[in-house]
């Protein structure tokens, strides 16, 4: 026999009702008369409060079977540093008190009576992942049936392990695992079944659920494997509640603000390189969006590496790469202007050449022959470039193919026309960096 002897006579008289009882029933019929005048006698239920230390059974060798099924009302916090699931919800529990039944036709026909929980034994059920300790509030009642059906309906607050992967967010869902097992009692003692379906669980939660925070129910599936713990075998439910993050507040104050950031980073290519205006506008730029880190900084999950700081960290380096570009291109028309050092043969062949219609190479776009384009304004204190560049060309090839020097005006012409063709070589090439990044992250975004 489990457990030891009962405290008091109890044992002793419920061996003698048995013995008493013709044919040694394994029902223990409750007399329920006068319950209906003069409510319910206490006296009658005595035996069964006294039995509460041990588990309900006739014959110890049959397992209690417990059904079990919950109701997840809210989920409160995701925390992803912690790796924890703070989640609400109602657990109830159904099994079976053989010595529990009564007669309703005797007894003015009530089927149900509810009994405080403390006269009754419970199922030590728990959850196998909580890391808090059951907070379940004193002083609830269960419903117990003519039958010998107790329904016990309990609400807790539980603080599941779970392992979160936030390399999605915001647009990340989680899996959570909520395993219900006995604490003590093994397959010889206890089996767990469902109250309900469990799509019946998910349809009720997703209704129920309050919240309409970050989080939203997507569905819940359930596994039953048994847990072997040395040699002792214990069974268990376990449930995986799929969460999905809402990210239209991150959407919102996250990937819009940095989109429009990088885009006005791009289009700043197009203000003149010649003007002082370029290299501050995006220096401020960068101390924008510096500044917009350091406030959304407190968004973004506290600990990991997401997709979305990965994002970030590449914007920040385009920006800083297109400030360095705006340095360089500043220092080769600078020293186009001041000192033009001559020209290498080749870089003046590869000059001639994209400059020639037809070709594939980026053209500066202030040349005639390619109609308007970014650069539109001439350098102040500069000749007129595109007569140089239409007009001359030609014959200072000769010049140059048969050894004989430029003059100094013609030379920084030709290093102008040269800083001019790289901005628009280097801007191409940041505009498609920028574009297969941005594609690569949507793309792994939407896997
Ligand atoms: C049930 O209890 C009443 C008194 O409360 C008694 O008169 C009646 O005989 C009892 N019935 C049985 C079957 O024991
Ligand atoms: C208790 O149950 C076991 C297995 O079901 C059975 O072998 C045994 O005879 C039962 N004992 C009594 C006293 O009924
Ligand atoms: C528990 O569920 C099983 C099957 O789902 C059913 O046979 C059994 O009667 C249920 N037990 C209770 C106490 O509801
Ligand atoms: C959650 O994870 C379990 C295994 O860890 C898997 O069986 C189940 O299908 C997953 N559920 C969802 C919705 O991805």
């Amino acid at each position: 026999m489990e457990g030891g002897w009962p405290s008091g006579g109890s044992f002793l008289l419920c061996l003698t009702v048995n013995l008493l009882l013709p044919g040694r029933s394994n029902t223990f019929t409750i007399n329920c008369s006068g319950f209906d005048r003069h409510g319910v006698d206490p006296t009658v239920f005595q035996t069964i409060f006294n039995q509460k230390d041990f588990r309900p059974v006739i014959n110890y060798s049959i397992p209690t079977q417990v059904n079990i099924s919950f109701t997840l009302s809210a989920i409160l916090d995701v925390d992803a540093q912690l790796q924890l699931l703070t989640s609400f919800l109602w657990l109830k529990m159904i099994w079976t008190n053989p010595f529990i039944s009564w007669d309703p036709e005797k007894c003015g026909a009530f089927s149900k009576l509810t009994v405080t929980t403390e006269n009754l034994w419970l199922p030590d059920i728990f959850i196998v992942e909580s890391m808090d300790v059951d907070q379940t509030p004193e002083g609830l009642s269960a419903y117990v049936t003519n039958d010998g059906h107790i329904v016990y309906n309990k609400p807790m607050r539980v603080t599941s392990i779970c392992s979160l992967d936030i390399f999605y967010f915001p647009f990340d869902q989680q899996n959570c695992t909520l395993t219900f097992s006995s604490f003590l009692y093994t397959v010889e003692n206890m089996l767990l079944g469902m109250e309900k379906e469990v799509w019946e669980i998910a349809d009720t939660s997703r209704d129920i659920v309050r919240t309409q925070g970050e989080w939203e129910l997507l569905g819940i599936n359930k596994a039953t494997p048994k847990m072997s713990v040395g040699s002792s075998l214990f069974d268990q439910i376990m449930f995986y509640v799929a969460i999905r993050r809402r990210p239209s507040l991150y959407i919102i104050n996250l990937l819009v603000p940095s989109s429009f950031l990088i885009s006005i980073d791009a289009l700043s290519f197009y203000l003149p390189a010649e003007s002082e205006n370029r290299a501050p506008f995006k220096i401020t730029l960068l101390l924008g969006y510096n500044v917009f880190l350091l406030m959304m900084n407190k968004l973004l999950p506290a600990s990991g590496t997401p997709l979305i700081s990965v994002y970030f960290a590449l914007c920040l380096s385009l920006m800083v790469v297109s400030l360095m570009e705006t340095i360089f291109i500043t220092y080769l028309l600078h020293m186009a202007t001041t000192q033009p050092p001559p020209m290498p043969p080749w870089l003046y062949s590869l000059l001639f050449l994209c400059t020639s219609p037809g070709k594939c190479c980026p053209v500066a776009l202030w040349n005639e022959n390619t109609g308007p384009g970014l650069m539109s304004t001439h350098l102040p204190g500069l000749k007129e470039p595109g007569q140089l560049v239409g007009k001359e060309l030609g014959s200072r090839e000769a010049e140059l193919n048969g050894g004989s020097g430029l003059t100094s005006t013609q030379l920084a012409d030709l290093w102008v026309q040269f800083s001019h063709m790289m901005d628009t070589f280097l801007f191409r090439l940041y505009l498609i960096f920028l574009a297969s990044s941005i594609i690569t992250v949507i793309i792994l975004w939407n896997t």
